[in-house]
């Protein structure tokens, strides 16, 4: 596949992210076809993309006719097999290896042959997916942040099985979405900012679980001191804190090592189901 064929985009999964990386497509100028399981998420991200829109023309940022050109592009399904006419299929499901998996089995047998497949999982390599395929050689992964119509880095990970022609268009793709892609030659769990940023969070959980300040603090010294736009505990709730789970305990089932455990502080609020914004209530608590 080569970026110029690309015209049609599959996202699968309309939570945070897929409804998002749909929206950003769309505003390229692509077709899009917005799969998820669920119709009430369906819905929900329809009516995120208009409060976004509705939003940005208010601001003078997007025009009217911009906007419904846009949403005409865009199409809400709960069948899989609408997908069929994609070129490039980006997958934001549940971060959950056989979830994904299992789903890029299906996608293999229904979208044509040289289909870009691509994962926007937060740290699993795309080799531990590619292999549930015939075509690993159109598998990668393309790893937009959190929320895509506002972040400009795309992390694009070419995987021992993604052929260069992949690599490339994928990488030239994310150009055309008007984003900064940054592509990893070689893949590494986790890639280049959540690794960095797991180590941050690790030592402000740390400090918190030993009482030696307040999350609200902790969070205080991130922003003012290292300069960084949100503290460790607003960034879990804003991203998911079952998510920052799922992460450690994907990398903890890869590695083995005790040091990659998800920590019993966050385990608490999964199982409690504290989640952050998503669910009004995190380490802080929303309206
Ligand atoms: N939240 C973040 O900050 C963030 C950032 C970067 C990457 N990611 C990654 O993006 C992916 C999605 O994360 P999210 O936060 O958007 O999750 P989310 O829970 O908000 O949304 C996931 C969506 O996938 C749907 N889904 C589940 N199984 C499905 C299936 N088999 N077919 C179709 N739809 C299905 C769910 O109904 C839900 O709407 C994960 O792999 C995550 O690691 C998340």
């Amino acid at each position: 596949m080569k970026v110029r064929d690309i015209q049609t985009v599959g996202v699968i999964g309309s939570g945070a992210m897929g409804s998002q990386i749909a929206m950003v497509c769309a505003l390229s100028g692509y077709e899009v076809v917005l799969n998820d399981i669920e119709e009430s998420n369906l819905v929900k991200a329809e009516d995120s993309f208009q409060g976004h829109m509705n939003r940005r023309i208010q601001k003078g940022k997007l025009t009217e006719e911009e906007v419904n050109y846009a949403f005409g592009r865009l199409s809400f399904t709960s069948n899989l097999q609408d997908v069929k006419g994609a070129d490039i299929v980006i997958e934001a499901v549940v971060e959950k290896l056989d979830v994904k998996r299992n789903l890029f089995a299906r996608l293999e047998e229904i979208t044509k042959e040289g289909t870009i497949l691509a994962t926007n999982s937060s740290t699993i390599v795309s080799s531990k997916i590619a292999d549930a395929t015939n075509h690993p050689e159109n598998v990668c992964n393309i790893h937009f942040f959190n929320p895509p119509l506002v972040m400009e880095l795309v992390e694009v990970v070419k995987g021992p099985h993604t052929s260069d022609e992949t690599a490339r268009a994928a990488n030239e793709f994310i150009k055309t979405l008007n984003k900064v892609p940054v592509l990893l030659k070689k893949e590494i769990s986790g890639f280049i900012a959540n690794r960095i940023l797991g180590k941050l969070l690790d030592e402000a959980v740390f400090l918190l679980e030993n009482d030696y300040a307040t999350h609200e603090e902790i969070d205080l010294v991130v922003k003012k001191a290292l300069g960084h736009p949100l503290g460790p505990f607003e960034l879990m709730d804003l991203t998911g804190i079952d998510v920052t789970y799922f992460v450690r305990s994907q990398r903890y089932q890869e590695s083995g090592n005790e040091a990659d455990k998800p920590s019993s502080l966050i385990q608490e609020k999964v199982e409690k189901g504290e989640l952050g914004r998503k669910v009004g209530k995190g380490f802080y608590q929303y309206s």
